[in-house]
């Protein structure tokens, strides 16, 4: 999909298609990119924001899914509960994407390991130091990463650990891929020979309400180059963004010669048309 765009454009597999974008929380990238995509390929996206759906307020989650169903081709959905996701794809006669829930980041995921395969080169045996809040991003890159032999580290302070289903699910994957997955409450034992430094904002959309108590948490966590000095020579920095600079990660580091944070952005773009493909076409 990437090469095909940039050899001048796709082909417009997805002539006439629809895709419903639901949100329940905001977007820049997940918005942009997924309505982009559609573009690309010959598709139409419709925005539905959290004011028009008022998903399980206004009306059911079972129903939305049945009415959008019967007008589009695809759902694309961005939730706070992730029983929403798998309620909307029970109810739903169309695929429904999950675009972040509580739990996950699949795209995203999914984005970042083609960002670390077109920067490393390689994907198995490539050790992941993810360090920040054990949420839903860091649980797409312990399941995939799991998946496709990756060595994963999660660094997180005593209090905001990954889920231990989550370590048990990705320990599983891992021992079929040949991926090692570990945890720690040590930051610099977490990017240690790292060939990748992921971050994360610390404070997640919903949890705005413990944000100064994460603030005072987080600090021994954040990515800056005395941390980034810990790991491999040359190790790319990673972030899904947004990016809370000064917090989670320093100006220095998201600007640097190592980061690879819009490639990563851009890349939504690319790896979504791949799954809108796969499902719609
Ligand atoms: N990374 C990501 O999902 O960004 P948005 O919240 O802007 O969509
Ligand atoms: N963990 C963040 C990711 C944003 C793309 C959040 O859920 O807000």
């Amino acid at each position: 999909m990437k090469a095909e765009w940039q050899a001048g454009g796709n082909q417009p597999v997805l002539r006439g298609k629809t895709l419903g974008m639901v949100f329940q929380k905001p977007s820049l990238r997940t918005r942009v990119s997924f309505e982009m995509g559609m573009l690309h390929l010959g598709g139409h996206a419709l925005y539905l924001s959290p004011n028009e759906i008022g998903l399980g307020g206004r009306e059911s989650v079972a129903d939305v899914a049945r009415v959008l169903s019967r007008y589009v081709d695809g759902i694309m959905a961005r939730v706070f509960s992730h029983e929403h996701i798998l309620e909307l794809a029970r109810y739903a006669r169309v695929p429904v994407i999950n675009g972040l829930s509580d739990y996950n980041h699949p795209c995203q995921g999914l984005t970042d390991f083609f960002t670390i395969w077109e920067h490393v080169g390689r994907l198995s045996g490539v050790k992941l130091a993810y360090v920040g809040d054990g949420n839903n991003v860091v649980t797409s890159l312990l399941l995939g990463g799991g998946k496709l032999g990756m060595d994963v580290s999660v660094g997180t302070p005593a209090g905001y650990e990954v889920k231990d289903a989550v370590l048990a699910q990705a320990r599983a994957f891992a021992a079929e891929s040949g991926g090692q997955v570990s945890t720690s409450n040590d930051p610099y034992q977490t990017v240690a020979d790292a060939d990748v430094v992921y971050t994360d904002t610390w404070t997640s959309m919903g949890q705005e309400a413990e944000q100064a108590r994460r603030k005072a948490v987080f600090p021994p966590f954040q990515v800056n180059a005395r941390l980034v000095a810990a790991a491999r020579p040359g190790a790319i920095i990673m972030h899904c963004l947004p990016a809370h600079r000064g917090d989670e990660i320093t100006d220095d580091v998201a600007d640097g010669p190592q980061s690879v944070l819009f490639d990563q952005a851009e890349n939504r773009m690319h790896a979504q048309k791949a799954i809108l493909a796969d499902l719609l076409a």
